[in-house]
């Protein structure tokens, strides 16, 4: 057998403790399907007296991370300590100037700094890797740079963060409001004592604008995602949508489009959408994740499974590492850096599709006649309108009203929103959640 993939891991928390036990535990296996050993020679973490639950002894110890890159008993290095800046990326620049491969699960990193880290790995003939930051342990990644590579893809949509499916089916499920059914997801350790991450869209956000480059060849723009979190979503939201025949999910989506210029517009949106019953990705409960790529051969694959945790996101660091033993280092978002198309940000206003409206409104005489009215000036026409229950705005009981359109353009509703804008009725500004299309 060929001479060991020397490895060196930044970050012995839940992910990298997770590679060095599957390390550790399938080493053989590994070392045959790589057609070579893959041995760990260096390790770093803030606190190297930490119990890790292995015996960290058995492998170099650097205090800095960033000198990993530098050893020269080291070929790749494995990046799991997290933040977009900061040592992570001082490490990922150490490591391709000394000729060497990264592999990461810093989706963080790859969402604000992947064009130039993939430049940077392309002009040093070096590997750069993220498949497990994107969805934990689903080789979504690979399925799009290899499965479905000779499809043009027009879409690609998910569930992309688990701690939002959480604490989402779990309210479903229980009936109860977000704020518990977020405390309970923070004690039992499924959402960060800071979940604003999560719960506000931006770790789906990362991810989503990862896999729109790879999946249409643009240049990564997180930057352009539209984004709106689950935290104003309420147990009445759930249950009216379950009336309606829906389940609410927080969706990333994203698809291309070509102006009248010819110029490709991208378009990513990470928001809560009604999901069909019908629809695959409703019966997608807990802290799973699962993401649907449509391309124009193959037609809709759905890739589902663990988004997270040490065993999945593990089995994702060390599928990626398998390859680079192999020799395959192809270009990180699937063509060459330089070649991605720049491609900016789609208008959604002429954007069409059905939407639930829900407005918090105060008890009296005209309010309902006032939103039906803004509806129609604004041209949208309503297929169905509830008023039923009741939450507490300021300490004060204010009633529930909501609606769902007819399918129609966006700026429709854009518009309806800004005539309603400052009404004294609102008790607070409504919520608008796009229904997802088949
Ligand atoms: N957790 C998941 O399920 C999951 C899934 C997909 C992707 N990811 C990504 O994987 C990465 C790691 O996540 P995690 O959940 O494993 O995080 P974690 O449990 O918090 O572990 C972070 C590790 O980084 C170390 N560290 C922090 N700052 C450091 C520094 N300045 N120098 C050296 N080491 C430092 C910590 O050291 P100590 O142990 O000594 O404190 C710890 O070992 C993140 O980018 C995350 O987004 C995580």
């Amino acid at each position: 057998m060929s001479e060991p993939l020397r490895i060196a891991l930044a970050g012995l928390g839940t992910v990298g403790g997770g590679v060095v036990r599957l390390i550790e535990a399938n080493a053989d296996l590994i070392a045959r399907r790589a057609g070579r050993p893959i041995r760990i020679t260096a390790i770093s973490a803030r606190n190297r007296g930490k119990n890790r639950g292995f015996d960290a002894t058995r492998y170099a110890w650097e205090d800095d991370m960033v000198i990993l890159g530098e050893r020269d008993d080291v070929d790749v290095v494995v990046e799991l300590v997290g933040g977009a800046d900061g040592p992570a990326l001082a490490l990922a620049r150490t490591t391709f100037e000394a000729g060497k491969g990264l592999v990461t699960a810093n989706k963080a990193m790859i969402a604000h700094h992947g064009l130039e880290l993939a430049k940077r790995a392309e002009a040093a003939h070096c590997a750069l890797r993220f498949e497990a930051a994107v969805a934990g342990g689903i080789p979504v990644i690979k399925g799009l740079k290899e499965g479905a590579a000779a499809n043009h893809i027009h879409r690609v949509y998910g569930i992309l963060n688990g701690t939002c499916n959480y604490i989402l089916s779990t309210m479903e499920d229980t009936g109860r409001d977000f704020a518990d059914v977020l405390a309970e997801a923070q004690a039992k350790g499924f959402a960060e004592s800071d979940p604003s991450f999560d719960i506000d869209g931006i770790d789906a956000a990362h991810k989503l604008s990862i896999l729109a480059s790879i999946a249409f060849g643009t240049t990564i723009d997180f930057g352009a995602v539209d984004v709106t979190g689950i935290r104003r979503v309420l147990a009445a939201d759930i249950a009216q949508a379950d009336a309606l025949g829906y389940y609410i999910r927080l969706i990333g989506m994203a698809d291309v489009e070509t102006d009248a210029t010819g110029q490709t517009r991208l378009f990513q949106r990470v928001h809560p959408h009604l999901v069909h019953r019908d629809h695959p990705l409703a019966h997608v409960d807990g802290a799973t994740n699962a993401v649907v790529a449509e391309g124009n051969f193959v037609g809709r694959l759905l890739f589902q499974g663990a988004g997270a945790g040490d065993g999945p996101t593990a089995s994702a660091v060390v599928a990626d590492l398998i390859d680079i033993a192999r020799g395959d280092i192809g270009a990180p978002f699937s063509i060459p850096a330089a070649e991605l198309e720049p491609a900016p940000p789609a208008d959604s206003g002429h954007r069409t599709g059905k939407a639930y409206l829900r407005f918090t409104v105060a008890d009296r005489p005209g309010t309902l006649a006032e939103i039906a009215a803004a509806m129609r000036d604004a041209g949208v026409s309503i297929e169905s309108l509830i008023q039923k229950g009741r939450v507490e705005v300021a300490g004060e009981s204010r009633a529930l009203v909501s609606l769902v359109t007819h399918h129609g353009p966006e700026s429709g509703i854009v518009e309806a929103m800004r005539l309603l804008d400052g009404s004294p009725a609102l008790a607070e500004p409504p919520l608008v959640m796009h229904i997802l299309e088949d």
